[in-house]
């Protein structure tokens, strides 16, 4: 076999064999194939398509570059969940304990991320002491005691993701929905859970801006996940203003522990206990989706699922202290409010700038080796449909001097529309894709 065959048939519009697709995965991993003929490769795919069949098989391939966690150990079934990413999404913090609680097991490997925070492990470390280092028989043993593990991402996982990643990242062909699905499901299937929930983030500041994006890759990963045995389900979701009011790490930990104690913001609250009751039904721990929610409720209504994040932290040795008394976090250097220069309705608040902004107070990273302050971000005081008066606060900013806080309310404000009329929010479930079904709200 040719590599340079098979890029010929990719750029003449031929679906590729699953032989040719291990070949080149197989190959590149080895450093036996060339960046340059990989790149023009994905150029090909990204104008030609790859097929359901093509995609299922690169998934395969790169799942069986590297190491296939076997979590066959662990008692139940276990149920992992993905989020395509969104400014404020700190679901994954209150999930975990939340559905361990209800008797899910959670195992699960994160990342730290390049985003405009920190990824899920980045703020499980603001609790002194909180490590994800563990090796695989204590990760297991962990989540046999306590219900739950949350493990760092280790290089031998997918390791074709992580090149080919790369390589796309640079050469314009990160967009298509193939190579996206395939990328993720790939994490997720070398991850070994048994059942997979996703959320497909739509709008201003998510990967996919449109729904009928969204909805395909949706139904792009379920496929994948389906004809790989796990049972997957999607749920599309808003991504056109943040989730909850918290963008920042310590700050969205706060939330966190604000909506496991039940005194969540709304749509926070909501988007959990969807996901969760999926996770609950896919888990075998409820017969539907409404005994898994009243459930869930009453997880977070009893203290129940509060108790389960302290076990946690304190299991992965961090210090639960910081989860019954939230105002030992530190602060920066500056909390101070933005203030609405109009009065009016707040009719969007375009995700993407508010994530730039925390982003530029130092919440995330530019690069993978650039640091993170886990003190700083924003927390909103006003979101779509909210009235305003010139003077009230809209947000506060928690910067690390004068001169970022400037910089990031400008950016910040600039992300702030007003009406004279009542705007509507936007509806926060947007759609669930299943194996066989696929319902729009
Ligand atoms: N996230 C991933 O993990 N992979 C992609 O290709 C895009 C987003």
């Amino acid at each position: 076999m040719r590599m340079y065959e098979i890029i010929l048939k990719k750029r003449d519009g031929h679906s590729l064999s699953r032989e040719e697709i291990d070949f080149f995965v197989r190959g590149y991993v080895k450093g036996e194939i060339p960046d340059y003929q990989i790149s023009a490769l994905m150029m090909a795919i990204y104008f030609r398509k790859m097929n359901k069949t093509e995609t299922a098989d690169l998934t395969r391939s790169m799942v069986n570059s590297g190491r296939v966690m076997d979590l066959s150990a662990i008692r139940g079934i276990t149920v992992d969940k993905h989020s395509t990413g969104g400014v404020g999404d700190k679901t994954s913090l209150i999930l975990g304990p939340l559905v361990a609680a209800a008797g899910v097991p959670v195992a699960k490997m994160s990342g730290r991320g390049l985003g405009h925070t920190g990824g899920t492990i980045d703020k499980l470390e603001s609790f002194p002491g909180f490590s994800v280092e563990m090796t695989p028989e204590r990760f297991i043993s962990n989540v046999n005691e306590h219900g739950i593990a949350i493990g760092g991402q280790t290089v031998d996982l997918v390791p074709a993701d992580k090149k080919l990643y790369a390589l796309r990242d640079v050469t314009a062909t990160v967009d298509d929905l193939s190579l996206i699905a395939s990328s993720i499901m790939s994490k997720k299937i070398a991850g070994g859970a048994d059942a997979i929930v996703l959320d497909v983030k739509t709008g201003s500041g998510a990967f996919m801006k449109d729904l009928e994006s969204s909805f395909g890759l949706a139904r792009e990963m379920v496929d994948i996940g389906t004809s790989t045995g796990k049972r997957t389900v999607a749920v599309v979701t808003d991504m056109d203003q943040p989730l909850g009011l918290a963008v920042g790490n310590i700050l969205e930990v706060k939330e966190a522990i604000m909506t496991l104690r039940d005194q969540g913001p709304a749509d926070l609250r909501e988007l959990c206990l969807c996901l969760g009751s999926q996770m609950l039904v896919l888990g075998e721990k409820a017969h539907d989706l409404q005994q898994a929610r009243g459930m869930l409720v009453e997880k977070m209504s009893s203290g129940k699922a509060l108790s389960k994040f302290r076990e946690f932290i304190e299991s992965q040795g961090g210090d639960p202290s910081f989860v019954d008394d939230p105002s030992k976090f530190p602060y920066p250097e500056i909390v101070k409010e933005l203030r609405s220069p109009q009065s009016g309705h707040v009719s969007s608040i375009m995700a993407e700038e508010v994530g730039r902004a925390a982003l530029l107070l130092g919440a995330g990273r530019e690069t993978r080796e650039s640091g993170i302050d886990l003190r700083v971000g924003i927390t909103i005081s006003r979101k779509v449909g909210d009235h305003v008066k010139a003077g009230d606060p809209l947000a506060i900013l928690y910067a690390p001097s004068e001169e970022k806080w400037k910089e990031a309310a400008d950016l910040l404000l600039s992300a702030y529309h007003f009406s004279s009329v009542k705007a509507t929010s936007p509806a926060l479930i947007r759609g669930i894709v299943t194996a066989d079904s696929e319902i729009r709200y």
